[in-house]
């Protein structure tokens, strides 16, 4: 049985889950009909807010045949009188897959280890593998090659530039990242993209100057400077100054580059309306794809055999 708490996870496939995504998103011959979760259930526990990872798991389960349950903390027995452990247990029962958004990446951990059935990490502190599937996804629409593709983060070392800079390194783009000093990404998840990367070829480089990420970039990637759990970190926002994606920074990236943002974006802080709204911004793209590269995870962890057999039978 398959988790996903890290896009690491599922490099091997990673590829392929993503051509499926694009391939379904397109087909509107079988895809209608194709109900892997036909009498299942799938849970998904919220911690914390969310507006696209809520609806795109609700809409994305259901069709697939299945029955979406959200279950937000401050209604369930989690935190107050059980375990993540016991709920892990109990839910297993009755779910055929849960995913889960917390806090602490170790609940997620062990929620997977007392689990049955498959897991998959909503969002942790330290990781976001679906919005990472959702980006790879929007990058292999618009760009041919990602082996010749260079993404620059400039921002945060947070939980989105773990996954992205894993998953950029799975597939071979380059991926520079521009964060100010003592924002660096965990070093244990930079050892894992960098053993990655010496397989699939991609160059992996962290400045601390968003000039240098962004020249010839042919993404342009930011986050909020803030993430949920930081709201008392008022001055954090203080250590970002020279980090907003503007025009005078984007025009240092090629000219057909894309801007790209997990959402939900603080407009004015890290990045400008002016690139939010231009022609170069693929951020409502990336939103719907976090539907469809979760549709295409979702069967992959629950029912391979019926990803395999969509895959056959489309031959892309
Ligand atoms: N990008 C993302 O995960 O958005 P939500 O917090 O709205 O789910
Ligand atoms: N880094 C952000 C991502 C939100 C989708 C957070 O964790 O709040």
């Amino acid at each position: 049985m398959s988790n996903l708490l890290a896009i690491d996870d599922i490099s091997e496939d990673f590829a392929e889950i993503l051509e499926w995504a694009i391939t379904f998103k397109g087909d509107q011959e079988v895809a209608p009909s194709f109900t892997p979760l036909d009498g299942m259930s799938v849970g998904s526990i919220y911690e914390k807010p969310s507006t696209r990872t809520r609806v795109s798991f609700e809409v994305g389960i259901d069709k697939l045949g299945g029955n979406a349950l959200t279950l937000l903390k401050g209604d369930i027995q989690l935190g107050k009188s059980e375990t993540v452990g016991d709920t892990a247990q109990v839910l297993s029962r009755y779910l055929g897959a849960i995913t889960y958004r917390c806090y602490a990446h170790a609940d997620v951990v062990e929620l997977a280890e007392k689990s049955s059935v498959p897991v998959i990490n909503a969002l942790s502190y330290k990781h976001h593998p679906c919005q990472a599937a959702a980006d790879l996804m929007t990058i292999m629409e618009n760009k041919d090659d990602l082996k010749n593709v260079k993404i620059a983060w400039v921002g945060d070392g947070n939980n989105v530039l773990h996954d992205l800079l894993l998953a950029g390194a799975i597939l071979g783009c380059d991926v520079y990242w521009a964060v100010p000093k003592g924002y660096e990404p965990d070093s244990d998840v930079v050892e894992r993209a960098e053993k990655l990367a010496e397989i699939s070829g991609s160059k992996l480089c962290q400045t601390h100057d968003p000039i240098e990420a962004v020249t010839d970039a042919d993404v342009v990637y930011t986050d909020v400077f803030i993430s949920m759990g930081e709201e008392d970190l008022v001055d954090k926002i203080n250590d970002f100054k020279g980090f907003q994606i503007n025009d005078e920074l984007v025009s240092h990236a090629k000219k057909d580059y894309l801007f790209m943002h997990c959402l939900p974006a603080h407009r004015g802080d890290e990045v400008t309306d002016s690139v939010m709204d231009s022609d170069n911004s693929v951020v409502f793209d990336q939103a719907e794809n976090r539907m469809w590269a979760q549709m295409s995870l979702l069967t992959y962890l629950i029912d391979q055999e019926a990803w395999s057999t969509y895959s056959e039978l489309m031959e892309y």
